[in-house]
């Protein structure tokens, strides 16, 4: 008898193994978060520094008290409004998870995403999954099975299909100073919403500069494809890289001079929303032309658009002076 793919999916991670997994932001790439073993075969497989923490899932609320010492207030009340879905809280953990999954912090990234396949492989274990993003470090994220069978297919156990990831960009990531919320990154929860539901909130200030990557001899640079991607005014980028193969990743509007199938546009219909959705879609199809650059300018940046930007700016890190 053929077994269900979640089924699949639940035994290798059962046996140790890194399983590609879908959920509503971008797919992870999971292992058992209480088994440093597991967990050091993700940033293996993700040529990942350990100095760079992972999110640990699972399934409900409930589920998270095993793994996490007592919830601020405030974070309850985020968890209740926006879990399941794109936002991962910093909590402090418990011993049960590995120093390995935090980096050593004392702290722990927890969400429960909403995806009806990774919640059910979740329910069927008894420990969460540990995962990153399923890219390799530093380039573009992945929103599809199709995404990660092209980078990562022969390293991972299984990749569970889920289709099209609904969201499309990472989740917002809230810690807490006390009763303080703090943003680390933005993401498919709207800084907007949150605010609506805690009232006003601190910024993470990232020490984070543009730097030389030791990894892999490339500038550093985050969710980034490997053609040269440059953002600013159309008109003035179509101008300046005349004679160029340029491919451009739009919003609503084709542009004259770009074939039309070296154009991705985001949303015609200029929703930020659709637009999130189609945004790691766009820019690996884009990549995969074999251009020499990919063009695209900065959306209105409010609700999701400020998450959107965040990505094309840290996409675009690569033509940045080093500082
Ligand atoms: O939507 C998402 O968040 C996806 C899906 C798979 O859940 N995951 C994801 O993971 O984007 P990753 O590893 O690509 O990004 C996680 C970010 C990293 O920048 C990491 O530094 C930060 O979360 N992070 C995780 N734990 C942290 C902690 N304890 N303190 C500060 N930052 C943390
Ligand atoms: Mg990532």
């Amino acid at each position: 008898m053929r077994l269900k793919p979640i089924k699949i999916a639940a035994q290798y991670l059962q046996a140790g193994e890194v399983v590609a997994i879908p959920t509503e932001t971008v797919y992870g790439l999971g292992a058992n978060a209480y088994d440093p073993e597991a967990v050091q075969k993700i940033y293996a497989i993700k040529n990942r520094p350990h100095t760079s923490p992972l999110i640990v899932h699972t399934h409900d609320l409930a589920a998270v008290s095993d793994f996490v010492e007592e919830m601020p207030r405030i974070a309850v009340r985020l968890a209740r409004c926006f879990w399941p879905g794109g936002l991962t809280l910093l909590l402090k953990k418990k011993s049960i998870i590995p120093p390995i999954v935090t980096a050593g912090l004392p702290t722990v990234g927890v969400r429960i995403p909403a995806h009806p396949l990774t919640q059910q492989v979740l329910q069927l274990l008894n420990f969460p999954i540990a995962a990153p993003s399923a890219n390799p470090f530093g380039y573009i994220s992945p929103t599809t099975a199709q995404h990660v069978a092209k980078q990562l297919g022969r390293k991972v156990a299984y990749i569970l299909d889920g289709g099209p990831s609904s969201l499309g960009v990472e989740s917002t990531i809230i810690g807490f100073q006390g009763e303080k919320a703090v943003l680390y990154r933005q993401g498919s929860v709207p800084e907007e919403d949150i605010q609506r539901v805690i009232g006003s909130i601190g910024y993470y200030k990232s020490q984070e500069k543009p730097t030389i990557a030791l990894t892999s001899g490339t500038l550093l640079s985050h969710y980034a494809p490997r053609t040269p991607l440059i953002v600013g005014s159309i008109d003035d980028l179509l101008n300046q890289y005349q004679g160029h193969q340029i491919a451009m990743l739009g919003f609503d509007q084709y542009v004259e001079g770009i074939p039309r199938k070296l154009q991705f546009l985001l949303s015609p219909k200029k929703s930020l929303v659709q637009a999130a959705q189609r945004l790691f879609i766009g820019l690996h199809y884009l990549d995969d032309l074999g251009v020499d650059k990919i063009i695209s300018s900065y959306l209105p940046s409010q609700g999701v658009g400020k998450a959107i930007n965040d990505r094309l700016r840290r996409a675009s890190y690569s033509l940045k002076p080093i500082q």
